[in-house]
């Protein structure tokens, strides 16, 4: 297993810190990285601290920080999936530190958190996380969550990842055939955050390509946050590059639409080619 799965499997969702604040030098170290948590569409897009009770600031899942990391961009076409790879990139880079975060785009006073990153209304801020130190235990609340959500629990390869078409799930002589050596591709993205956990990404193998997709569930699209379950698929956009990265290959980044049947609901992201 590589060092980036180990990483993956070790990040969980944190709604219970242990009260101590964000060291100076921590809080430098996020400041340095956030400038640099760029995306294969070069949409930039900005990082704000913000303070709990100075701003009025609620997350009711959360205990045990006052401190908030948010992130706005411009609402251009496809935010969403610049967001979502951003956004990861930083979580993942919290990980390494052993800072807690959850990505939460639903439970907050959203007007309270706009307001204090001063957005515009030309920008959108879909999410935040809280930032702290893990707590030894989990409060009740947290625990329930993770139980109702199942949060310890990913879909089946066979559920996520085809060849060709959405008729025929990956094999590893498939992928093999179609030249492409994963190393820890799948699992990474199989154990990706996203919204209720819900995984809605699929990814079709061809030679050479992999096709992104989004599998849509009711209820995750408003003027707020832009399409939650697009965040999620560029979040899996971005554990896949990094574990392809970890074995040495590079993946661009397109737009080639396939032309084959989609399922219902199932809207095409984007294109990994290498
Ligand atoms: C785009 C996005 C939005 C989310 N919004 C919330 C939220 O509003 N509140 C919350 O408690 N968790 C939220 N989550 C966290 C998910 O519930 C969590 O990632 C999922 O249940 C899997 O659990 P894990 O992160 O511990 O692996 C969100 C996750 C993503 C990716």
């Amino acid at each position: 297993m590589g060092e980036m799965l180990d990483l993956v499997r070790k990040r969980r969702s944190v709604r219970t810190y242990d009260g101590r604040p964000l060291s100076e030098e921590d809080m430098a170290t996020i400041r340095s990285f956030a400038k640099m948590a760029d995306n294969p569409f070069g949409l930039p897009m900005e990082f704000r601290f913000l303070k709990g009770k100075e701003n009025g600031l609620n997350c009711p899942v959360v205990v045990g920080t006052d401190l908030y990391l948010g992130a706005k961009m411009k609402r251009v076409p496809e935010f969403e999936e610049a967001y979502g790879y951003s956004f990861e990139k930083l979580i993942m880079f919290l990980e390494s530190l052993n800072i807690g975060t959850v990505w939460v785009g639903g439970t907050m006073n959203r007007d309270a958190f706009e307001k204090a990153i001063e957005l515009a209304e030309d920008e959108v801020m879909p999410c935040m996380t809280p930032l702290g130190y893990t707590a030894d235990q989990m409060a009740l609340r947290e625990k329930m969550m993770r139980k109702g959500v199942k949060a310890d629990k990913r879909k089946d390869f066979s559920e996520l990842f085809f060849c060709g078409d959405f008729d025929s799930p990956l094999t590893d002589e498939k992928a093999a055939e179609l030249g492409w050596e994963l190393g820890d591709a799948l699992e990474m993205v199989q154990w990706a955050p996203s919204a209720v956990n819900k995984q809605p990404w699929r990814l079709v193998f061809e030679e050479g390509k992999v096709h992104f997709f989004e599998k849509q569930d009711k209820g995750y699209v408003n003027h707020a946050t832009g399409d939650l379950q697009r965040i999620d698929v560029g979040i899996a956009m971005y554990h896949f590059e990094m574990a392809m990265e970890e074995i040495g290959t590079e993946i661009t980044w397109v737009k080639e639409k396939p032309e084959i049947l989609l399922p219902e609901h199932v809207i095409y992201v984007a294109t990994a080619t290498k």
